[in-house]
């Protein structure tokens, strides 16, 4: 049996890691193997891009761009850790984000059709069997992270979470070969929890 590749994506705050956890459960419950992942990985590029992301060291958009590339190839690939061996071996792998950020975050000041272009062209980046959008407008989104953080990334301001946001928009209008379910994440935790499970329950359960 092979696994699904699930991917998570949503402005900082839209509430992913606790959707993903409840989704990790229903699975879980099903009798499948569940590999839960996340971008950046712990790989050293991973450690720069958190580090830049703190807002401790100014990267361009291009930069991170590339350097969440080269990420993304990591957790692909790595033979330990990877998305790819953990397929092969019958887990169903649910990622919190993927390259749908990079296509959202740097497509806003990096050039959006290079970054598009160099993930979706690139070998060892698998597509998803499904995308989850989590659909939060950005003052929710913005109090959840208030409330729930002690820090906040350089993503993580109102004004900024709408421009990402819309931006994700864009993005699923002209991705037209992906299977994305936007999910408004506005309900309570169980209320988004069953729209989830409902857009999981439509992938193929064996391949
Ligand atoms: P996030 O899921 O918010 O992690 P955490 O909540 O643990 O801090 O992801 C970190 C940030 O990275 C988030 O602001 C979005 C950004 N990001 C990009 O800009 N491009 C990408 O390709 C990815 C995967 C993430």
């Amino acid at each position: 049996m092979k696994g699904r590749f699930i991917v998570f994506e949503g402005i900082d705050g839209a509430g992913k890691s606790t959707q993903i956890e409840k989704l990790r459960q229903k699975l879980v419950n099903e009798g499948r193997r569940v590999f839960i992942t996340a971008e950046p990985t712990a790989s050293v590029t991973g450690g720069i891009l958190r580090d830049a992301l703190s807002g401790n060291y100014a990267r361009t958009a291009s930069e991170l761009a590339a350097m969440f590339l080269s990420d993304r190839v990591f957790h692909n690939v790595n033979p330990n850790t990877g998305i790819k061996q953990a397929l092969e071996k019958g887990f169903d792998v649910v990622s919190d984000r993927y390259y749908y950020s990079s296509f959202a975050y740097q497509g806003l000041d990096s050039d959006i059709n290079w970054v598009i272009d160099m993930n979706l062209n690139c070998p060892d980046i698998r597509k998803p069997d499904l995308c989850i959008f989590l659909d939060l407008d950005a003052d929710k989104s913005k109090e959840r992270i208030d409330t729930n953080r002690a820090t906040v990334e350089i993503f993580e301001h109102s004004s900024l979470l709408d421009k990402i946001r819309r931006k994700f928009f864009d993005v699923f209008s002209m991705l037209k070969d992906e299977n994305i379910e936007i999910i408004d994440a506005s309900g309570t935790v169980d209320e988004v929890a069953l729209k989830i499970a409902a857009a999981v329950d439509k992938l193929p359960k064996e391949e």
